[in-house]
């Protein structure tokens, strides 16, 4: 009797993890929050060892395989990273033995996660795309570049910087409580077929910073 019920069991679990596989191939929930921090007049401490890069479209070539072979290794799709530079979009990150262990993009304009636009402002900068390599992480790496850039780009007139991330990434949100960000919005939203996207909720937690955009919701 308890073998039956075991194979019962078992023959159950695995048709539900069957099921649970099928549907979230075409459909996903997600939860992404929304961190806001003003700039930073103080220079930061570079991690030890490193060096601050960035790369622009206008950068010299090798400059620019750099950030491909790095975004390879990350896992992002071919040719991605020229596609940024051609929207004007800069990487930065942090080199070690001439290689970036620690990188992130920067772009000034049509920032959407979902079916929100992020809206776009003079003196506002979208930070997304974020990786530290597998060898590197834990060393504070992701914060420090976090705060290198309000720094950085605040000196070139940016006064506000906008991230997000998925609710359910601890070590991200980590870093980002740790470089001084502020969460001031929630949007909930389920991804059909990868590509459709219905909201099912935007919340502005702090209503003095306007940033969302809904549509197609
Ligand atoms: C999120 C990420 C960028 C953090 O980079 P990082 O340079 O390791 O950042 P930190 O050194 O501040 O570590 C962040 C947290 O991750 C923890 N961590 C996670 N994996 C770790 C690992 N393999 N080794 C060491 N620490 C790890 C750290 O302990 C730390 O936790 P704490 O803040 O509670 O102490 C990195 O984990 C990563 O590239 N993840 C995959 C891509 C991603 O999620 N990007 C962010 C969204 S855009």
């Amino acid at each position: 009797m308890p073998l039956a019920r075991t194979r019962t069991d078992v023959r159950q679990s695995w048709t539900a993890s069957k099921v649970n596989a099928f549907v979230s191939r075409f459909f996903r929930q997600t939860d992404l929050l929304i961190w806001r921090a003003g700039r930073s007049d103080s220079p930061p401490s570079m991690p030890v060892g490193t060096g601050f890069h960035r790369v622009t479209a206008r950068s010299r070539p090798a400059e620019r395989d750099r950030v491909e072979i790095a975004m390879r290794a990350a896992g992002e799709p071919k040719g991605l990273a020229a596609e940024r530079f051609g929207h004007g979009d800069e990487c930065c990150g942090w080199m070690v033995n001439g290689a970036l262990v620690s990188f992130g993009w920067i772009t000034r304009a049509d920032r959407n996660i979902g079916p929100a636009e992020l809206l776009d402002a003079p003196e506002r900068l979208f930070l997304f795309n974020f990786h530290t390599t597998k060898q590197a992480r834990g060393r504070g790496y992701y914060p420090a570049l976090l705060l290198m850039l309000r720094y950085e780009f605040g000196r070139e007139g940016f006064s506000e910087f906008i991230i997000d991330v998925n609710s359910r990434n601890a070590a991200s949100i980590s870093g980002i409580e740790k470089a001084g960000f502020r969460m001031v919005a929630r949007v909930g939203f389920q991804v059909l077929l990868n590509c459709l996207y219905l909201l099912r909720s935007a919340t502005s937690i702090d209503p003095a910073h306007r940033l969302l955009d809904l549509h197609g919701g």
